[in-house]
């Protein structure tokens, strides 16, 4: 017996924590953070819906407004899923939540039910689920920016024939050096748990090089700068990015800082820049997480 509701403050450690319970205190500390974001934007329209299974909660699902979800596409009238999670697959619980989604939907007279999913062969937002599941795909975004962003693609389930198409996001990035300092733009969002934890860390790590350091944030929570910027996550050190998909360890972001500091050196006959920064030929770190998601 599957039911679904609204969060409740019962539900909230559970959802805050993305069924992470009592793991670390890091995790609470965001936990914190995004239940205060997540009520903030009830009245703009965001559900949680949570799923209980046999008196035990089984999942949850997001729903929020297109016109304020960090995660993107960008557009109108369309209700995003941006993020369901289910403990105990095949229940029929993920098929329940996203039913209660397209309810919501309705309610809140959206005009399309819209999800980011992905073709690959990892367990993270599978679009196969979401076909199954009568969505269908309405753009390929190609450059779609996300942490996980091999092969995403942007599905919907329209109620209304008039439902305006969403944009995928297009990384609007811009490496601005500045002089004799390693320069990190960090995009993030309250919303992402994965995103919220990591911009902690970056912080706190780069805080320990002092003023070799400049920290620029762009929070994907600001309409404005996710319109601008188009980047809902990522860490960028002079200009290249790093990530790891989970939460950027805080010995990696150490690692790469330190290399920024000593400066690229590029050993490659054809490169045009030979020396510092080589967005092409610049060489892995020790962690190898240059290539792990570059853009
Ligand atoms: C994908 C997911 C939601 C499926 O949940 P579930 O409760 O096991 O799915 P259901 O039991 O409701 O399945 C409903 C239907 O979808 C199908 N289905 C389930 N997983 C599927 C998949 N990966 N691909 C294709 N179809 C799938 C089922 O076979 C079922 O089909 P049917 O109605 O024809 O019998 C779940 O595996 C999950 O949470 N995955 C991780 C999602 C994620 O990445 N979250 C982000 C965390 S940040």
């Amino acid at each position: 017996m599957i039911e679904i509701r609204n969060m409740d403050a019962t539900d909230e450690y559970f959802v805050g924590t993305g069924t992470h319970t009592d793991e670390s205190d890091e995790i609470d500390s965001c936990a914190r953070r995004r239940l205060v974001w997540l009520r903030g934007m009830h009245e703009k329209g965001l559900r949680v819906k949570v799923a209980i299974l046999d008196d035990e909660r089984a999942g949850f699902l997001y729903a929020i407004p297109i016109e304020f979800c960090p995660w993107g596409p960008l557009g109108h009238d369309s209700l995003v899923i941006p993020c369901l999670y289910v403990l105990n697959n095949g229940h029929g619980v993920g098929k329940a939540l996203i039913t209660a989604a397209e309810e919501e939907a309705r309610r809140q007279s959206r005009k399309a039910v819209v999800t980011i999913g992905y073709r690959h062969d990892f367990w993270f937002m599978p679009a196969s689920f979401f076909e199954t599941n009568g969505f269908s795909e309405c753009e390929q975004p190609g450059q779609y920016r996300s942490h996980t962003r091999d092969r995403a693609v942007l599905l919907w389930k329209v109620c209304d024939e008039h439902a305006e198409v969403p944009v995928g996001l297009r990384s609007n990035y811009k490496f601005r050096p500045i002089a004799g300092k390693v320069v990190i733009d960090l995009f993030w969002s309250t919303f992402c748990q994965t995103s919220d934890i990591e911009a902690q860390r970056v912080r706190e790590v780069a805080a320990e090089f002092g003023d070799s350091v400049a920290l620029t944030e762009y929070c994907a929570d600001d309409r404005a700068i996710l319109s601008c910027h188009q980047i809902s996550r990522g860490i960028f050190i002079n200009g290249r990015e790093i990530g790891w998909g989970y939460e950027a360890p805080k010995d990696g972001v150490r690692e790469a800082i330190v290399q920024a500091l000593r400066g690229w050196e590029c050993d490659s006959k054809s490169c045009s820049s030979p020396t510092s920064l080589c967005p092409e030929c610049a060489p892995t770190s020790a962690s190898g997480s240059w290539t792990h998601f570059r853009v």
